[in-house]
């Protein structure tokens, strides 16, 4: 398998880059979740409210390097030919809801930014270091960022809802081996 995609398949990187995004979002979610369900004196599995917080800040600004690194290449690089055996309206299907991925994929972590740095609370990269504020303190921008957050937050669940249900169609009814276009190790 090649590093770049062929017109049959997909290359290592965007394979790479596609499965490091998925965990990444995985990781935000699950603790988002935690995070925000506890309080800020409380700990879940020894973790302090605020040691989650920093690791979500933290783990979504390196998505967001992981994403543009990603788009790049998608720009710049040949994609793969159709899948066989697509109808025309799966086409359309999948034209809207990966240009949607895309869109959530910069507006998760960049609105998450937006909040934390105009609402004042800033990131503790990883724990380590307070990274610079390049926004001033503004209450309508953290609003602004934080509604951005939650919103695309379910928006991202519909739009992979209709993306993995339309993979696992064609995997499990189509038999077309459409998922081993994108796992690692995979022809
Ligand atoms: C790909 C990246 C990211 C994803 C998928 C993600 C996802 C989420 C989700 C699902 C929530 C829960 C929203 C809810 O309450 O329903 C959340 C909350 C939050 N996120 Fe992110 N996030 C990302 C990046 C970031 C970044 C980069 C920051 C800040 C630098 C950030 C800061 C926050 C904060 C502060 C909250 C809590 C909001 C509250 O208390 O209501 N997130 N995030
Ligand atoms: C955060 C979650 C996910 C995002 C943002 C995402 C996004 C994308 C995008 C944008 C593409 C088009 C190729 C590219 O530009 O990289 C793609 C392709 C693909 N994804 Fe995902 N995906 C996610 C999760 C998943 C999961 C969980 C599966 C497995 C069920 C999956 C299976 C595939 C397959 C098989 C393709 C190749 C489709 C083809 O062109 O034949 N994805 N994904």
């Amino acid at each position: 398998m090649g590093l770049a995609n062929s017109s049959t398949r997909y290359g290592i990187v965007t394979k790479t880059l596609h499965w490091l995004v998925v965990l990444g979002f995985l990781n935000q979610y699950v603790v988002a979740k935690i995070m925000t369900a506890i309080e800020g004196n409380e700990f879940a599995l020894g973790f302090s409210q605020g040691s989650l917080y920093n690791w979500h800040k933290s783990i979504g600004l390196v998505i967001l390097a992981v994403v543009v690194i990603r788009y790049t290449w998608r720009k710049t690089t040949r994609l793969p030919d159709w899948a066989k055996g697509l109808a025309d309206w799966e086409k359309k299907l999948i034209h809207l809801y990966e240009k949607m991925l895309y869109w959530a994929m910069f507006l998760m972590p960049l609105s998450g930014y937006l909040f934390v740095e105009s609402g004042g609370f800033g990131v503790q990269f990883f724990g380590v270091t307070r990274l610079p504020s390049f926004l001033p303190r503004n209450e309508t921008l953290a609003w602004l960022g934080h509604t951005v957050h939650i919103i695309t937050g379910y928006a991202i669940v519909v739009f992979l809802t209709l993306h993995i249900g339309l993979v696992i169609k064609h995997q499990i009814f189509d038999k077309d081996r459409i998922l081993h276009r994108m796992l690692p190790f995979s022809q």
